[in-house]
């Protein structure tokens, strides 16, 4: 439906018509004195030009021609203001059609598109870490939007599963356990099925591997150990040799993803984070070479200093933009090329219209060549959008990128676990309740906590991460919003309780918080398109903290449940009800959930 706003401005437009103006700034705003008015038209300020007339003129005209049943109090004030409020009966019956909406009301996509998102990303065998997060709770946010405006969405994770931390593996687990079939050249047999390791052995075997690689000369901290050298070249050798195919090390690497996979989809279930595709960078390696091949035939592609280079620079750049590397000196395909071949596997699959890319801003550079050079080769045909939501980084309270208390890397299933104790303090704390049902209770809010946090940021932004912020029930905050929601929920269960009526409806508003809880609730259709089109939860986040607070005033003002007048008490309970399901509607976009109590 038509948002309150565009309704107003058509109402304005009639009466700038009717008194012979241009109807261009014919325009309703939210009021910026709304201790004043609630709307303001600032359209006969921008035509004194043009007429030759004062402001204030023009805008009595408008007042005398204006006949709207919408509109009320219009008043022309100087120097040229239009300043009204809208007619409380006309309000009410605006919520009213946006209850009777499963949707709001709210306008879908036109043009329905078929959308990937590339989010997630974490790297098979890696443990998942708050690196890793962001992208989660972004991503799994924008899916969610970009499919409640009814276009079709595809979440791909895109795993890091193909790399050098494979060889790695392969590499220490030979050393630990040579005697197994997959290190021996001559067999034939078949594989067991089991995995030779668990995943807290597969999570501890990397970071040993990566450490083996990196060791230094004591009193020197830049020259590799010879054993340091010799361990990198045998991992180099073990992914060499996966990548080309070697029967045994295949095997291993079948069991390593097996074992990952499910821990990384618990990992991610529990953050409510889910995708329609398990695709990885391993997906797409036999795509490399006819793809490379075409590059080169076509023109594209050619040799500088040995490696493949594609030129993706253009004249109006400001900055430089090297040219996009294919294939490095020694013939090996890189990040690059896997994510080329990437968006020629995605065209061939389901020629989608538009690919949105969630990845740290830090990779800026790498989409800006991969873009270019799939545009310019015809990777992706003319006219598919390709979107980089380069996200900032997570920092710590000192400002710096988050650590544990020892200054390792966080990992995310510690610092969940971390908020959700933290929940579960304050919960506790507040009332008796059941420790179950607490435990129950915390993980929803910590979740809440942990992503409200995060969203309710810009996302090309870096933020700090703030426990204590973020699990306080005040304030800009998850739990703040879950709060909120319960509220109102234990109002309607006690309403129910108090045998009130199924069948409400929403009269008049008479107080001033209630026409400012109705009014905010119409702020919602102008705010899901902006947050649609620029595909910004921050702004979800930003609108329903106003529908909280604003709510949170009218509840403190009205005595809903002790309201002797049954209608009013039944169109109080309409107008909370329909709070509360939009405020469910815009959590569920953000990606997180409310319990019952609290
Ligand atoms: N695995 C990568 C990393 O950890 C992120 C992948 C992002 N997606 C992509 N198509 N490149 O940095």
């Amino acid at each position: 439906m038509k948002s309150l706003i565009d309704i107003l401005s058509d109402e304005l437009r009639k009466a700038f018509e009717k008194a012979g103006y241009d109807t261009e700034y014919a325009k309703a705003t939210v009021s910026n004195r709304p201790d004043l008015c609630e709307f303001q038209c600032n359209g006969a300020m921008a035509l004194a030009k043009k007429y030759k007339k004062a402001p204030i003129m023009i805008a009595g005209d408008i007042k005398s021609n204006l006949d709207s049943e919408y509109i009320c109090d219009l008043e022309a004030v100087a120097p040229g203001f239009l300043n009204f409020n809208i007619n409380s009966g006309k309000l009410a019956e605006y919520i009213e059609l946006m209850a009777a909406d499963e949707s709001f009301g709210i306008e879908k996509e036109r043009e329905p598109k078929k959308i990937i998102i590339d989010y997630g990303g974490p790297n098979v065998a890696k443990p998942l870490h708050v690196g890793h997060l962001r992208s989660a709770i972004i991503g799994e946010s924008v899916k969610r939007i970009c499919r409640f405006m009814n276009n079709e969405v595809i979440g791909d994770i895109h795993l890091g599963d193909w790399g050098l931390q494979m060889g790695l593996i392969i590499t220490e687990l030979k050393l630990r356990k040579p005697e197994l079939p997959y290190f021996d050249e001559n067999y034939t047999g078949e594989y067991p099925s089991e995995a030779p390791f668990t995943i807290s052995e597969l999570e501890e075997i990397y970071p040993t591997a990566s450490k083996k690689t990196k060791e230094t000369v004591s009193g020197d901290d830049k020259t590799l150990t010879d054993a340091a050298v010799k361990y990198k070249a045998e991992a180099m050798e073990a992914t060499f040799k996966l990548q080309n195919g070697d029967r045994g090390y295949r095997a291993l690497w079948n069991h390593i993803m097996n074992v990952s996979v499910a821990d990384l989809k618990k990992n991610y279930d529990t953050l409510s984070v889910d995708f329609d595709w398990w695709k990885g960078e391993s997906t797409v390696q036999d795509d490399i070479e006819p793809m490379v091949e075409k590059m080169k035939s076509d023109g594209f592609a050619y040799e500088s200093e040995g490696a493949l280079v594609v030129d993706v620079a253009r004249e109006d750049d400001s900055k430089e933009i090297p040219p996009c590397m294919i294939l490095k000196s020694d013939g090996a395909a890189l990040y690059t090329t896997t994510d080329l071949a990437t968006l020629k596997q995605r065209r061939e699959l389901v020629d989608p219209d538009e690919i949105i890319y969630v990845v740290d801003k830090r990779q800026d550079m790498h989409f800006v060549q991969v873009f270019r050079c799939a545009e310019k080769t015809g990777i992706v045909k003319e006219g598919t959008k390709l979107n980089f939501i380069g996200f900032g980084t997570m920092n710590g309270k000192d400002g710096k990128p988050f650590k544990t208390r020892d200054g390792g890397v966080m990992r995310l299933e510690y610092l969940l676990k971390d908020i959700q104790e933290e929940m579960f303090k304050k919960i506790t704390g507040n009332h008796d309740i059941d420790e179950s049902e607490a435990k129950e209770i915390s993980k929803i809010v910590g979740l809440a906590a942990v992503k409200y946090g995060d969203l309710s940021n810009q996302a090309t932004k870096d933020y700090i991460f703030d426990i204590d912020k973020f699990t306080s029930f005040e304030g800009n905050t998850g739990p703040y919003i879950l709060y909120t929601i319960v509220r109102i929920k234990s109002i309607l269960n006690k309403y129910k309780e108090m045998g009130g009526s199924d069948n409400t409806k929403l009269l008049k508003a008479e107080s001033a918080t209630e026409k400012a809880l109705s009014l905010e609730l119409t702020k919602l259709h102008p705010m899901m398109s902006t947050a649609y089109s620029e595909l910004a939860p921050h702004k979800i986040c930003a609108y329903i903290y106003d529908v909280a607070n604003v709510f949170n005033s009218f509840y403190h003002e009205n005595r809903i449940l002790a309201e002797e007048n049954k209608d009013r008490q039944g169109s109080f309970i309409e107008l909370i009800k329909i709070t509360m399901n939009v405020l469910l509607l815009c959590i569920d976009l953000l990606g997180f959930s409310a319990p019952e109590h609290m």
